[in-house]
């Protein structure tokens, strides 16, 4: 029996239930700010001066640059076939299920409810208070207090927009997305100033002291693929968007070039404003680009990167939410996670329970580690989903599709995938990455005796029906 059944659908038409299904409401502008804007958040703000700092040279972390946006766009080909043959919302989780089977696929979104998501939006709201408060202290640094509530307040903001009206999240998305462009169109167009100027130092002999150690390299490649994270976002609401077969390709072809793109000149303007040095040592780069090019006026990049952090937090919910949401679908996550609201359609109460997690994460995590151990975790779990691509051209090649990437590209970037993956276990490895490998792993423990054994089956059914008439939702639909 699944949650549909057990539950009762509240909205009643012909004397007979309906089910409630999200509605396809997102077209191909909403879904490149869906990509781009979640893309382009935190990271291009935070991460520069760490791709710097391991790998080297300006020119290295140019190339890091470059290659994370590369990488990005192969994966997203191979995600946008998977999408035409897979139909269904969910990204990783449900094309591991249908490919590799449900015990992959449980500890996939394990990890993800647990740790994945909750990290993603706890590192982008820590970034989003850091610049937000950046203004009110600038000649001492900020009490970690402080950063936590503010990042905790935007957190709680963003859920609750997001509960309440898809299409109202939807606008915030191209608002903000349009803002992020034009703040990373202003350092563009600064850059471009400064070298016309002749300000050209930091490329001079710009491959000297690259650091060519496994490790490093894999790091820096943390880093910078944090900010291109969000690439593989139009996965998860795959239901929600209109004709995805054609909207899905021809996204991440305009997104993920045009988000590169933007990240190499930024890279290349906060280099031509900042000796390599100045930018290994700035805590927020964007705000010492401002002051050293703005002036008087370098506090506009901090609201920028702040309302920028804002922007990636809503996108981050919009599709965390959906993950649980087809998760609980399936009988992976406790019925509640796949209702939405009656009158809304909104999945509110997996929302709710990101946020609950998220701000739990918050309390003990740091920027940086966060960046770290989300990068490892996702190209995990991204290796799996592109070996069930492979599985899927090899074994089943009948299947229809209305979009098909040439083989070698999932080749490659699973190559590139398992050696980021290896790299910081190789070469000097941290014992935090067998924790969260263990983490990882300790899925299993749970799938066992709750799904496959179904052990303790009325145990949440109680609990399920008080929450559903406290939250006022119903059990939704599929919509294929
Ligand atoms: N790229 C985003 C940033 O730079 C982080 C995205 C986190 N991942 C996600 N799926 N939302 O802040």
């Amino acid at each position: 029996m699944t949650g549909e059944d057990k539950f009762p659908a509240v909205e009643v038409l012909d004397g007979k239930p309906q089910k409630l299904s999200l509605k396809r409401e997102v077209g191909l502008v909403g879904a490149v700010s869906l990509v781009a804007g979640t893309m382009i958040g935190s990271g291009i703000f935070m991460s520069p001066q760490f791709v710097l700092v391991n790998i080297g040279s300006p020119g290295g972390s140019l190339v890091i640059w470059a290659a994370c946006g590369l990488l990005a766009v192969l994966g997203s080909l191979c995600y946008a076939e998977l999408g035409t043959v897979i139909r269904e919302s969910g990204g990783e989780y449900i094309y591991i299920l249908r490919t590799s089977g449900p015990v992959l696929a449980f500890i996939l979104i394990f990890s993800s409810v647990i740790f994945v998501r909750p990290a993603s939006v706890a590192g982008i709201s820590l970034s989003f208070a850091e610049y937000a408060l950046a203004p009110f202290y600038q000649d001492c640094p900020c009490p970690q207090l402080v950063v936590k509530c503010v990042a905790a307040a935007g957190i709680v903001v963003t859920a609750t927009v997001n509960c309440l009206n898809v299409r109202f999240a939807m606008s915030m998305q191209v608002f903000f997305m349009v803002a992020k462009v034009l703040a990373l169109s202003v350092i563009i167009i600064g850059g471009v100033v400064l070298l016309i100027r002749g300000e050209t130092e930091s490329f001079e002999d710009s491959f000297n002291g690259t650091n060519l150690g496994i490790n490093p390299i894999g790091i820096a490649f943390y880093q910078g693929l944090w900010s291109y994270d969000g690439w593989n976002n139009l996965n998860y609401v795959t239901e929600e968007l209109k004709r995805p077969e054609v909207n899905l390709p021809r996204t991440v072809m305009i997104a993920i070039p045009m988000v590169t793109m933007l990240y190499l000149l930024v890279n290349v303007s906060y280099l031509a404003a900042m000796t390599p040095r100045e930018l290994m040592l700035s805590s927020a780069v964007a705000v010492t680009w401002g002051n050293k090019v703005l002036g008087s006026w370098g506090w506009v990049m901090s609201i920028a990167a702040a309302l920028s952090a804002f922007g990636s937090l809503n996108g981050t919910f919009f599709s965390g939410g959906r993950v649980c949401f087809v998760a609980a679908r399936e009988g992976h996550m406790p019925d509640i996670l796949a209702m939405a609201h009656v009158n809304r359609l909104t999945p509110s109460p997996a929302l709710i329970f990101t946020t609950a997690i998220s701000l739990l994460v918050l309390i003990p995590g740091d920027f940086q580690s966060i960046v770290n151990f989300f990068s490892f975790t996702a190209w995990f779990f991204y290796t799996i989903t592109l070996s069930g691509l492979l599985y899927l051209k090899i074994k089943k090649p009948e299947l229809p599709r209305t979009y098909s990437v040439p083989i070698v590209i999932p080749i490659l970037v699973i190559m590139a995938a398992i050696f980021l993956v290896m790299a910081p276990i190789i070469d000097n490895p941290a014992i935090e990455y067998l924790y969260v490998t263990i983490f990882i792993f300790s899925g299993v423990l749970v799938y066992v005796p709750f799904i496959h054994y179904k052990l303790c089956p009325g145990l949440l059914e109680k609990v399920t029906v008080f929450l559903q008439l406290f939250l006022e939702v119903a059990p939704a639909d599929k919509n294929l």
